[in-house]
């Protein structure tokens, strides 16, 4: 299918957060879409196209109705997935033998896909120029690093209960004790600048395996990064394929979900308020009011019942792969769904003609959350919670299904061609 095709290619330009909303800036310019800085002032006209990004790792997309515009019909995914930081200073010799990377966690890892593979470091560098300090993206496109297992020798009860220490198990091995000081000078080879303007940076581990379209019939997808990135290229394709209605579509990718979205560019902050109430400002529109009559979707990916574990998932709430949109429940609230927002959101699936089918957890496990019920802290509406359904959620390398990603491009574009008119509290109509 082309679309996976498509999507890989997403997933290869997008090793980090930073490289994620690259990615989907350069694909919004080449539609059209304007870069609107935060610290401009903002003009915005009717038929316009425009894009907003913070940190370079968020970023929120728009498109102003030739129409008096009614509200905003939005999806939120996220740009960030679970990854190791590099330290400000970088190297640490070991055993006499060897230089290594001094990392850190960055969110919730499966430690132990992350050993014996390739692999590398991107993110961005700051860096001094013309008397500017300039951020910019880097990719150390090559194989440069491998976390290593300990030999089942020395190990031998590695099968069994194996733990990993982040300060002892995790840090990558880059070289012998001869490379010693080289991993600021890799970095900036790699920016095509000099080492010695690098004045600050944040960078991270990626995975370097290349994507796989696997099984009987090829129905699987493997790669590093799915959770969030095939709802974020998914949510991006459908934005831009959706036709003009009378409400404002908006695209918001978000970094920083996996430590918790409360940083100035994630979820909790004010980014998304602060973009809407500027288009409202600028547009003449109440803000209050146009929220009131908008809806959000949160697309996140979601657990498929495990073929080894099935025991895990709820007996009745058993999402599978190529099974189409997963609405996510969760009575506590981790999740933003309820009966509105599923009423709402199911309708617009059925006439997409996408499948749709049901996610909570077993009743005795917490499970996981994401950055509907965050965002809703910030600008308050009606929400969905969905995803893809997906195995090895949080591995370097994760498995989906082909046919979703198809499902959802299909489901967010009927969202986005669509307007909802909010006819009192309680009573809705979808056109
Ligand atoms: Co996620």
């Amino acid at each position: 299918m082309a679309v996976n095709t498509k999507l890989i290619d997403f997933l290869a330009a997008s090793p980090s957060s930073f490289h994620a909303v690259e990615t989907i800036a350069r694909r919004l310019e080449a539609e059209g879409y304007i870069s609107l800085p935060e610290s401009a002032s903002w003009s915005l006209i009717p038929g316009g196209k425009y894009y907003v990004t913070r940190n370079q790792s968020s970023v929120i997309a728009f498109a102003v109705p030739a129409s008096e515009p009614v509200g905003f019909m939005m999806c939120a995914s996220h740009s960030d997935s679970p990854t190791f930081k590099i330290k400000e200073h970088p190297e640490a010799e070991c055993a006499g033998a060897y230089v290594r990377l001094n990392t850190e966690k960055y969110g919730g890892m499966l430690c132990s896909t992350w050993l014996d593979r390739p692999l590398s470091v991107a993110g961005r560098i700051v860096v001094k120029q013309d008397g500017k300090l300039v951020s910019r993206t880097v990719c150390v496109d090559r194989d440069l690093l491998i976390i290593p297992n300990v030999a089942i020798h020395m190990m031998r009860g590695a099968n069994d209960n194996m733990s990993y220490n982040a300060n002892v198990d995790m840090y990558p091995l880059m070289g012998s004790t001869a490379v010693k000081g080289s991993f600021k000078k890799i970095v900036a080879d790699a920016a095509g600048v000099n080492a010695d303007d690098i004045v600050a940076s944040d960078l991270y581990l990626y995975n370097r395996s290349a994507a796989a379209v696997w099984g009987a019939e090829n129905e699987f997808i493997s790669a590093p990064r799915l959770d969030d990135l095939q709802c974020a290229f998914a949510s991006m394709e459908a934005f831009l394929a959706a036709q003009a209605t009378d409400a404002i579509p908006v695209l918001a990718v978000m970094d920083n979900e996996e430590v918790g979205s409360q940083t100035k560019q994630g979820a909790a902050s004010t980014f998304l308020y602060d973009v809407l109430t500027r288009i409202c400002a600028a547009l003449g529109m109440e803000y209050q009011r146009a929220v009131s009559r908008s809806f959000l979707v949160s697309a996140d990916n979601a657990h498929a019942v495990h073929p080894n574990h099935p025991e895990l998932a709820d007996v009745y709430h058993r999402p599978k792969m190529n099974g189409g949109i997963v609405i996510k429940h969760n009575a506590n609230q981790r999740y933003t769904t309820d009966a509105i927002s599923q009423a709402i959101f199911a309708s617009i699936c059925e006439a997409a003609e996408v499948p749709v089918q049901y996610f909570a957890n077993r009743s005795d496990m917490a499970g996981g959350s994401t950055l509907g019920n965050i965002a809703n802290t910030q600008v308050s509406l009606n929400t969905v919670d969905i995803g893809l359904a997906q195995l090895a959620m949080h591995s370097s390398y994760e498995t989906a299904g082909v046919k979703d990603t198809e499902y959802m491009i299909t489901a967010l574009t009927k969202f986005y061609s669509s307007t909802l008119h909010v006819l009192g509290d309680g009573e809705y109509e979808i056109r």
